[in-house]
């Protein structure tokens, strides 16, 4: 039997909470990551920043490989020029690997590039190729890009840092980019990054996205395994009311 892709996974849990792990203990990541598993979570979100697209510089390729979890590794390369450069990242075992089209001078070369390469944890995993589009980044750079992705990972606040405020156009921005999906009549999924919290979990899973990465609010220093049972209770909720829509 082939093993399911990280696509399917997605696709078939959606809408699915993909934790960032930045905030969290790093001088004890095996036992952070065993919380998340313990909790249910089945994504981890890792912001790379690079100190030049962003003002802040956090991992690379060792850290991702550093991360032994059975959790899909979805990695945001906030990285200036990433073209030859995200193929260190896949053989550290990247997913999910997102990148941004602020960052690139040959955005479509990187999508390319990214469909040559194998899933390093399971060849036939696939790789989910998704693109981060910047709060301030108009929606009309995905149209040529579409063939060669498989997310749209919208980012609801600047990037830069967690903890900062859901920016409210990001809801418009959401629609918009689902009607487009919808109208290439390809199977891409949706997602949205930055400022979600216990009190507006509840509300972007309404929006009908895929991908729900929080970070600060679950690692916040205090309840980790509380808080990520509770952002998977409420796209639960959010994933039972669609299908009874559906079903309706
Ligand atoms: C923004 C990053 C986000 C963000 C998530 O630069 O891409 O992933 O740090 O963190 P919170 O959930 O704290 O906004
Ligand atoms: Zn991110």
């Amino acid at each position: 039997m082939s093993a399911a892709t990280a696509f399917d996974i997605l696709r078939e849990s959606s809408p699915v909470v993909s934790v960032g792990i930045l905030t969290a203990d790093l001088l004890s990541l095996g036992s952070e990551l065993a919380l998340l598993e313990r909790s249910g979570v089945r994504v981890v979100h890792v912001d790379v920043m690079d100190g030049c697209f962003c003002p802040m510089m956090t991992v690379g390729p060792p850290f991702i490989k550093a991360l032994r979890t059975p959790l899909l590794k979805d990695v945001h390369l906030m990285i200036a020029e990433p073209l030859n450069k995200v193929a260190d990242y896949v053989a550290a075992g990247a997913d999910i690997i997102t990148i941004q089209p602020e960052a690139c001078s040959h955005v479509h070369r990187v999508l390319q590039q990214l469909g040559t390469l194998k899933n390093s944890n399971h060849p036939e995993r696939g790789l989910v190729r998704g693109m981060g589009l910047n709060p301030g980044t108009p929606l009309e750079v995905l149209e040529p890009l579409l063939d060669e992705l498989e997310l749209v990972l919208l980012l609801a606040v600047n990037p830069g840092w967690g903890g900062q405020k859901f920016i409210a156009s990001t809801r418009g921005r959401v629609a918009k980019a689902r009607r487009m999906i919808a109208d290439s009549g390809r199977e891409i999924l949706l997602g949205v990054d930055g400022g979600i919290t216990r009190d507006n979990i509840t509300e972007v899973a309404a929006l009908g996205v895929d991908l729900i990465v929080t970070g600060s609010a679950v690692f916040d220093g205090k309840a980790a395994e509380a808080n990520a049972k509770f952002m998977l209770d409420a796209v639960n909720v959010a994933r039972t009311s669609a299908s009874e829509v559906r079903g309706s």
